[in-house]
């Protein structure tokens, strides 16, 4: 077996309290703010995972200095917007669509020319969807059929503004538009009629940006509009990063799948375009109860204090899926062991993440002997209501997608019979230390 082959054991009720690492979404966003930045950028509890580190080299080569001082603690020198230099080598994103999607972004407003790619997931994920609006900024892509990385891009000597209303919720195209209209005269204009995640707002306007958001109608549908003016002087400034609620989301459900567990997750991201997966373990019964609630940094957090329960299926209704997107995995995980049938709408954008992650988890469920059915945007599974079959030593095809490596292990720990994954590592793009995390909270997760 090719990889590094890992096993969720049926396990006991969890307990502890823990900090989970920081989010992914935004410390890849503080690198590169702190990169267009004038001055120094700090940034406490950055995310160390694969990811991020490759948007850190890619800032690196394109000219900012960039610091570790300590675990979680990094400094960023940025070089003002529009002053970054041509990178004299290709940058590999790895596995990373956030980071290749907004870098392109930035570079598609310098005038400079640049090439990107990333691993065998990476360069099988539609670029087309940002190079597109970009090019209206002037900017010029030479892409793989399909507009698939490795990509040339040369950037627009005289950047135009953007107007741009995003054809499917994606915060990555948003964001991208938002970071090209940074180097262009006059205001970029982005509309969209279902709010995605807004880390790129509140950090742009914490960097010293000025960025209005209103609500609109468009076209009879009500919608946001975000308008930013270009050229601003961004400033380096203090970034502090919450625990990333998308990784918290695996200790979560586990804990409450393990009957008698009690388990704190500390500092939780609660913007609530990401907190979508929180309301629908409510709404199944899940005992979470949202502690401390406060804001830092520009983003609300809270402690998350989580106990085993019954849980029940519920339709979880396609509006949601912008607040959830990438947790659909792990509620699957729930929903094998809830009583009655879960109905997940609207996940036709899990077909495009690191994996197809639709057919991924119906084909590693049908495996765990879970009755799961698989339609073109809808993902139904009927719960045993107390632990699922599990595995039966064939291993979980993960396909490069560490969050279907992990949802798997989760499910492993709940389950009457061991699961086994094929690969364990692209866990370390996201979530370096998970097998040793959840060991701490009494999880078995071991080497086969
Ligand atoms: C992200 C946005 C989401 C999400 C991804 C991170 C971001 O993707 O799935 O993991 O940081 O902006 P889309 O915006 O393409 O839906």
């Amino acid at each position: 077996m090719a990889g590094h082959p890992m096993t969720g054991r049926p396990s006991g009720a969890l307990s502890g309290s823990v900090r989970l690492p920081g989010d992914k979404s935004i410390s890849h966003r503080a690198l590169m703010f702190g990169a267009l930045a004038v001055g120094e950028t700090t940034i406490d509890g950055l995310l160390e995972g694969e990811d991020v580190l490759r948007t850190a080299a890619a800032m690196r080569a394109l000219g900012a200095e960039i610091e570790r001082d300590a675990k979680g603690c990094w400094r960023v020198w940025g070089r003002g917007i529009g002053a970054l230099a041509e990178p004299d080598d290709v940058l590999d994103m790895g596995n990373s669509g956030t980071g290749a999607r907004l870098l392109l972004g930035i570079l598609a407003s310098h005038p400079l020319t640049a090439v990107l790619t990333g691993d065998a997931s990476l360069r099988r994920r539609p670029m087309a969807r940002v190079t597109e609006p970009l090019s209206t900024s002037g900017a010029v892509f030479i892409a793989r059929e399909g507009g698939r990385l490795p990509l040339t891009v040369i950037g627009a000597r005289d950047p135009l503004p953007l107007d741009y209303r995003l054809p499917v919720p994606s915060a990555q195209v948003k964001s991208a538009v938002l970071l090209a209209g940074l180097n262009a005269p006059g205001e970029t204009r982005v509309v969209e009629r279902e709010a995605t995640r807004d880390h790129s707002e509140r950090m742009l306007r914490h960097f010293g940006a000025d960025i209005v958001i209103r609500e609109i109608d468009d076209e009879g549908h009500r919608a946001q509009e975000i308008l930013l003016t270009g050229q601003p002087e961004l400033t380096g400034r203090h970034v502090q990063v919450p625990a990333d609620p998308s990784s918290a989301a695996f200790p979560l459900v586990a804990a409450l799948l393990l009957p008698g567990s009690e388990v704190r997750l500390k500092a939780v991201g609660m913007n609530p375009q990401r907190s979508g997966l929180i309301t629908t373990l409510q709404e199944m019964g899940g005992d979470i109860t949202i502690e401390n609630a406060r804001e830092e940094g520009g983003e609300p957090i809270a402690d998350l204090v989580v106990r085993g329960s019954r849980l029940k299926g519920v339709a979880v209704p396609a509006g949601r899926a912008p607040s959830m997107i990438d947790e659909y995995p792990i509620l699957a995980m729930a929903a094998a062991a809830a009583e009655g049938r879960t109905v997940m709408h609207g996940l036709g954008e899990l077909r495009v993440k690191e994996s197809d992650r639709l057919a991924a988890v119906a084909r590693g469920l049908a495996l765990c002997g879970v009755e799961v059915t698989e339609q073109p945007e809808t993902l139904t599974v009927t719960g045993c209501g107390g632990r699922p079959p599990g595995g039966n030593n064939q291993a979980i095809a993960t396909e490069l997608d560490h969050r279907i490596a992990m949802s798997f292990l989760v499910l492993g720990l709940a389950a009457e019979r061991p699961v086994l994954i094929d690969d364990m590592t692209p866990v370390a793009t996201s979530f370096p230390d998970f097998a040793g995390l959840m060991r701490g909270l009494g999880a078995e997760i071991a080497e086969p």
